[in-house]
């Protein structure tokens, strides 16, 4: 690295679940399934549902506002604001908007990023370049959904999955070699169609019959997305190593998108790491989407399981369908 590299960083985290707790059990007594088949094929005990008040807006700003409070930042600091969701407030105006709005973050720009799962993957990946292109200081990241409102609640094959929560990153320049160090994004449209939500955008506009059709769910191939979600997590891991010149040795935490213990697991193998040095929480939330990286950091900051100077590989995957990873050496921002 040239010493006058300038390398963008995580300086705050913030999180927010709602209180709402939906267990296994719960979900026995609203679909054909079982606490044990559940466990078993997915790792997931329990989700967080959101209440009827609670819009995606709402959460990602008790996350925001937990943020910038750990990173000792004002409103009024930031310069741009980027929502990764797939379940903004509406279709437009961006949910990053109303956020910005309740935030009172005067001279922020805002806009939303759709990319599945990977949306906070590719937020960081987005915010830091404008810190190092030197076009902002300070930018808000936030990974936020509320899943529960675009499942169907009578299909087992998808509702057991998904919950609802948001977390948050404040991104600025840190000293030294820390901070994100490399970061790969990739798509693949061709694979759109095995996790969408067909109606409600301009290709189907909402109607009586797009409703009685049931096309405003998710709608997942899940076999076809768990081999897909096998494949690509490796290949990232590797792809965002390779492009810093480290392997896997050099990793110290990994943080994955939380879908599914046994997708986990297998990257954990994949990358040689023993679980220990694996962040999990699809146990507690499921798959909150977006929201699924920043609040497993929390938890591992909490834990005392990321030091100063670590590297830090996060890897996502989702509908699009989109992956990709970063690797952080991370900022020990609380002792600075
Ligand atoms: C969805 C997923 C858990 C299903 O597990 P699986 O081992 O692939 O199971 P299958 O889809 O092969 O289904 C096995 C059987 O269980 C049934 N089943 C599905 N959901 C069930 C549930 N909640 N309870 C009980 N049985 C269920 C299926 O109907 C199927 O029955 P059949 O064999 O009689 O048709 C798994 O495919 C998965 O996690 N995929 C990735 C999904 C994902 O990560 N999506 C988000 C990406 S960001």
């Amino acid at each position: 690295m040239g010493c006058n590299e300038i390398r963008a960083g995580i300086v705050g985290v913030g999180t927010y679940v709602p209180e709402r707790v939906l267990t296994n059990a719960d979900m026995e007594n609203m679909v054909a399934t079982s606490d044990e088949w559940i466990r078993a094929r997915t790792g997931i005990r329990e989700r967080r549902v959101a209440s009827a008040e609670e819009a995606t807006s709402d959460l990602a700003l008790v996350a925001s506002r937990r943020a910038l409070e750990d990173a000792g930042v004002s409103a009024g600091e930031l310069d741009v604001i980027i929502v990764a969701t797939n379940t903004p407030d509406m279709l437009f105006p961006a949910t990053a908007c109303l956020l910005q709005d309740k935030l009172g973050a005067a001279k922020a720009g805002a806009f939303d990023l759709l990319a599945g799962c990977t949306g906070f993957i590719y937020g960081i990946a987005v915010g830091a370049q404008f810190i190092t292109a030197g076009t902002a200081r300070t930018v808000l990241v936030v990974g936020a959904e509320t899943l529960s409102r675009i499942v169907n609640w009578k299909d087992r094959s998808t509702c057991v999955l998904f919950g609802d929560g948001a977390g948050a990153v404040v991104l600025r320049r840190v000293p030294g070699d820390r901070g994100v160090i490399s970061s790969v994004l990739r798509s693949d449209g061709g694979g759109g169609h095995l996790l969408h939500m067909p109606a409600g955008g301009s290709r189907q506009p909402a109607s009586v019959e797009t409703i009685t059709a049931n096309m405003h769910y998710v709608h997942m191939n899940g076999r076809e997305v768990f081999k897909f979600a096998v494949r690509v997590m490796g290949e990232a891991a590797d792809e965002v190593l390779h492009q810093a010149g480290m392997g896997r040795e050099d990793i110290d935490f990994f943080i994955p998108h939380q879908a599914n213990i046994r997708i986990i697991e297998h990257a954990a193998r994949k990358i040689g790491l023993p679980m220990e040095r694996v962040a999990v929480n699809v146990d507690r939330y499921g798959n909150t989407s977006t929201a699924s990286i920043p609040l497993a950091l929390e938890e591992a900051l909490q834990r005392g399981k990321i030091a100063d100077g670590d590297n830090v590989i996060m890897i996502g995957f989702g509908a699009g369908l989109t992956w990709g990873g970063l690797l952080v050496k991370w900022y020990d921002y609380k002792n600075r």
